[in-house]
């Protein structure tokens, strides 16, 4: 079978890729881009180790893109995949990006319809729907185990304070600096619909203030965000996300009318589950291990999840009807991202609730075509949401320059 000749845009985060369209039987590697050659360089000698010298590496984009490739994975800024998407698209590549899907619902709109409008595959990289434990919870909700769903919880908390300079190199407009606190919320809200089927509705969301542990590091927004979601059924969802300290990194839990479900973190899920009526209060617990979708993956990054984006990518393009089934198409994908969108406009508007649209129907869509309210100045233009709506004002240009200094140090936040 003709292989999947794939590109990768952006070496940091996309080397993860890199390894995984290596070790794919029906993909090739084909050219890498990245405008900070260290990170090509690196690229390079660990392709060349592993004997694979046919692969072009490029700076600069334009370049990158007129390589003959059939498939780019989108592993640039997270605020930046929609226009580079885009245009991707349009020149005939099926792409897949890193999270997150969209910085406005302006992007939101323009994102599905260029996917209708190419009829390329576009694929979801939200990795943490894919572990052994969630993706059991997943086949287990559907199967009916614990019945209609009422409530659930999406946490990803990560303390990326020891990293900061490492990832955002002291740059005051790096996308993780200039973030909402509602933006990064696909690791938490993507699961459970992933999970469930369910679209989201209204949001209202809350955050903290901007705590100076990350503040003298050169981020404002608040620390920690939270969107509490209405979802089609009826039930609601708490997701909580980013740079809380904490004990415990993530919790996944589904809780129906007959049961419920739950992402233990260690590896393991907890069932609480009822048979039927008459049982109320007196069903069965299991706690174990599931197996992985596929074995041999449970060592991949991110509990086991990594391998099963590109996987499914893949085998989308080449028409495989299970990985079109278990890749995240565009409109899930949307559905994943835009209640941290339109949650940042819920805090700005004193934790308001916001109907959350279905972009699926077209006569939904004019109303947001042309907001691209969001806390990125150079997309937002004049409707921008800052990232602080604490009044702390603007962050001293000496913070940068230590957490640049500390980046070429090699030293931690
Ligand atoms: N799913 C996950 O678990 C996970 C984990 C980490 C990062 N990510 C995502 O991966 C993406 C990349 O994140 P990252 O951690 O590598 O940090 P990053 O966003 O700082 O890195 C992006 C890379 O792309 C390169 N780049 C950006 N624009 C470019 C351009 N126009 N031309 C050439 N090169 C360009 C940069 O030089 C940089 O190396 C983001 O979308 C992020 O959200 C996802």
């Amino acid at each position: 079978m003709k292989k999947v000749r794939i590109g990768v845009f952006g070496a940091g985060r996309g080397m993860t890729m890199v390894h995984e369209i290596i070790g794919d039987p029906l993909a090739e590697l084909v050219a890498v881009c990245d405008k900070y050659k260290p990170l090509l360089d690196n690229c390079r000698r660990e392709a060349e180790a592993a004997g694979l010298t046919n692969i072009t590496y490029y700076e600069r984009f334009d370049d990158f893109f007129n390589h003959d490739m059939d498939a780019v994975v989108l592993a640039n800024y997270a605020n930046e995949h929609v226009p580079f998407g885009i245009r991707l698209m349009e020149s005939g590549r099926h792409i897949m990006t890193e999270c997150l899907t969209c910085s406005t619902m302006k992007e939101a709109v323009e994102l599905i319809e260029a996917v209708e409008r190419t009829g390329v595959t576009y694929t979801y990289a939200e990795n943490y729907c894919y572990t052994p434990v969630r993706w059991e919870m997943r086949q287990r909700y559907r199967r009916g185990d614990i019945g209609e769903l009422m409530y659930a919880e999406g946490e990803y908390l990560h303390d990326c304070s020891s990293i900061w300079p490492q990832i955002t190199y002291g740059e005051r407009n790096h996308w993780r600096n200039l973030m909402s606190s509602t933006f990064y919320c696909t690791h938490s809200i993507g699961p459970i619909l992933y999970m469930t089927g369910l679209r989201p509705v209204q949001v209202t969301a809350y955050e903290t203030p901007n705590m100076p542990f990350m503040r003298n590091l050169g981020t404002g927004s608040g620390t920690l965000g939270m969107e509490v979601i209405t979802l089609s059924n009826g039930a609601f969802m708490k997701s909580l996300h980013f740079g809380i300290k904490h004990y415990r990194g993530s919790n996944y839990q589904l809780n129906g009318d007959l049961g419920a479900l739950q992402d233990m973190g260690d590896g393991t899920i907890g069932v609480y589950m009822e048979e039927g009526p008459g049982q109320n209060g007196c069903g069965k617990h299991e706690n174990y291990a599931p197996s992985a979708i596929i074995p041999g993956t449970e060592n991949s990054g991110h509990g086991g999840g990594d391998y099963f984006t590109t996987h499914y990518f893949v085998r989308s393009i080449l028409g495989d009807p299970v990985a079109r089934e278990r890749a995240i198409n565009v409109y899930d994908a949307v559905d994943m991202c835009i209640p941290g969108t339109l949650g940042y406009v819920s805090i700005a508007q004193g934790n308001a609730p916001i109907k959350i649209p279905n972009l699926r129907n077209k006569e939904e869509r004019d109303a947001w075509r042309n907001d691209t309210r969001c806390s990125f100045p150079a997309i937002a233009g004049d409707q921008l949401i800052p990232n602080n709506l604490w009044g702390d004002g603007e962050i001293d240009e000496s913070v940068f320059d230590e957490v640049r200094r500390r980046w070429e140090a090699g030293e931690p936040g």
